[in-house]
């Protein structure tokens, strides 16, 4: 593709209505951090949502408030361990994190230490490399 379609200069305000009084619509992320276990179950919940057009998923490892004592504990010293754990990124339009949220939720839950948080950020712009879409057309 020529550079035309990456020419335009991001907006830097792109949720605001812009000059010719056409608001685009807003975007969120939202980042879980899930047992891997539950990941098929979180998979198939996310993806009969409305407005979920993709996600990704990475394995990680981390450490929550007891710092990977309670969920391992062999007893011994103390020390900080990393429990393994899946990360699950998507970015969806923002009326739809409401869903989003209730769904991992529901399907990420056992109730004990260690389920894991959902973090929700701003998403200024988004493209579509193969065809230089931008913002919410892109999910
Ligand atoms: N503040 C944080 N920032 C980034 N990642 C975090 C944060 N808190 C937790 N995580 C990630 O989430 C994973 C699961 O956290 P966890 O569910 O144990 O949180 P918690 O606050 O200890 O809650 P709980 O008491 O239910 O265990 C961690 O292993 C880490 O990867
Ligand atoms: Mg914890």
């Amino acid at each position: 593709m020529g550079a035309s379609l990456i020419d335009e200069p991001l907006d830097a305000e792109p949720d605001r209505p812009t000059s010719k009084g056409q608001g685009r619509r807003a975007m969120q992320a939202v980042s879980c951090v899930i047992r891997p276990e539950r990941l098929e179950a979180v998979k198939d919940a996310l993806a009969t949502l409305d407005g979920v057009g993709g996600m990704t998923v990475a394995d990680v490892r981390g450490f929550g408030r007891q710092k990977g004592q309670v969920e391992h504990y062999r007893g011994g010293e103390y020390t900080i361990r990393f429990i393994p754990k899946v990360r699950i990124d998507l970015v969806v339009p923002a009326e739809a994190v409401g869903e989003v949220m209730a769904a991992v939720q529901r399907a990420a839950h056992t109730g004990q230490v260690g389920d894991g948080k959902l973090f929700v950020m701003e998403v200024r712009q988004a493209l579509r490399i193969r065809t230089g879409e931008r913002g919410a057309e892109v999910l």
